[in-house]
């Protein structure tokens, strides 16, 4: 096992790190039915993500949560749906872990699949090191955060050509960024359209009903099964930021998603709820108009522009490849 306190590589190689992590970012034996690879579900060529409501892992266990993208990371200093990892590097094993994801039977399992099949391609960018728990989060962390979203429309239009929006997405743009706030929590500064906050939204009747139960739970479990919960157990899940803080104000509080390629990544929210980008943005004007303002307050050809001004947001190589 790693002891933490290892001498770092020299001289740092990410590009040969992400070369190597993308073979693992592909390959089913990592995985305990062997047909489960990163890809599987953060497929490279459909903007990394599944399509499905909720994910699908080994022996076609269902986990809790929508499959975000993964372009883009580079920039974010938080992850997961309820932010309970704060580094790409520490994250890597949980999927890998998790019962409803990859399903491998702990940390050493890993590793060892690994050495089996890398062991060569580990020691020559780790002398004396091979694949550990931190060399493997590593090459795998470098490949994750080489992914960087082609420039969108709305991006060739920020660098000057007037023309790469459509009117209506001119407008709609005007009413994100004004009358509708959606900047607020989607800013457009940095490219992502996300604040990085938590923010509280609606949570289905059936699952309000067993939260209060699932919290007194939760408070009592360490922070491993709490974040084994978080997969297994939908009430669990919509406890949002709470997971994280156990604090009362982030009870059903999750991270606002990028909005980059968001016209080809449905369904929508944290739980996959919402099938079509149309329905996620009447959501939003529900239940985020600044105060004072009510959905009927837009006109329908308004709500329009606003979704064709989403789809100014996906970049040109994302636009097949979904529907899988
Ligand atoms: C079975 C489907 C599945 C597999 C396999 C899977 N993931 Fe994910 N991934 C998810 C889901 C679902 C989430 C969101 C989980 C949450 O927020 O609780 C996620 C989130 C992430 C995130 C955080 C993204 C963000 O915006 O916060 C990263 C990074 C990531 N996965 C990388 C990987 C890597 C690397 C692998 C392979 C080692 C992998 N995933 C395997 C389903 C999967
Ligand atoms: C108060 C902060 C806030 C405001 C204002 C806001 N959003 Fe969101 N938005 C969020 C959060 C948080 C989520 C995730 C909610 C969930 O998963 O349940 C989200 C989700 C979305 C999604 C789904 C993305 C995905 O990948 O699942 C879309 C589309 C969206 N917002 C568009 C908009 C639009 C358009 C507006 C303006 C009308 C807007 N939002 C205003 C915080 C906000």
């Amino acid at each position: 096992m790693d002891s933490g306190a290892e001498p770092q590589p020299s001289p740092p190689d990410e590009k040969a790190w992400a070369s190597l992590g993308a073979a693992l970012f592909i390959d089913t034996s990592l995985s305990a039915d062997g047909k489960v690879a990163c890809a599987t579900c953060h497929p490279p060529d459909a903007a990394f993500t599944d399509g499905k409501p909720v994910s699908r892992g080994v022996f076609d266990r269902t986990g809790t949560r929508n499959v975000p993208s993964l372009w883009g990371l580079a920039s974010a200093r938080e992850f997961f749906w309820d932010g309970r990892r704060a580094s790409l590097e520490t994250l890597m094993f949980d999927p890998l872990t998790t019962a409803e994801e990859h399903g491998m039977e702990g940390e050493e399992a890993v590793i060892s699949s690994v050495q089996a099949r890398y062991s060569a391609e580990f020691e020559r960018l780790f002398p004396g090191r091979g694949a550990t728990r931190e060399t493997v989060s590593r090459v795998l962390a470098a490949y994750v955060r080489q992914q960087v979203p082609p420039p969108s429309p709305f991006e060739q239009f920020l660098s000057g050509d007037a023309q790469a929006l459509r009117p209506e997405q001119r407008r709609g743009f005007a009413l994100f960024t004004g009358r509708a706030g959606c900047a607020r929590c989607h800013p457009p500064e940095g490219g992502a359209f996300t604040d990085g906050s938590y923010h509280a939204g609606e949570i289905s009747a059936a699952l309000i009903a067993k939260q209060a139960g699932a919290a007194r739970e939760l408070a009592l479990l360490d922070p491993g099964a709490r974040r084994a919960a978080v997969s297994a157990r939908a009430e669990v899940a919509a406890l949002g930021r709470y997971v994280v803080t156990l604090r009362a104000s982030d009870l059903g509080r999750f991270r606002t998603p990028s909005l980059r390629n968001v016209a080809v990544t449905a369904p929508y929210m944290r739980d996959g709820s919402v099938p079509t980008l149309i329905q996620a943005v009447e959501r939003e004007l529900y239940y985020r108009l600044p105060e004072g303002l009510q959905v009927g307050d837009m006109t329908p050809s308004e709500r329009s522009d606003i979704v064709a001004f989403l789809h100014s947001l996906t970049s040109p190589a994302a636009s097949t490849g979904i529907g899988r």
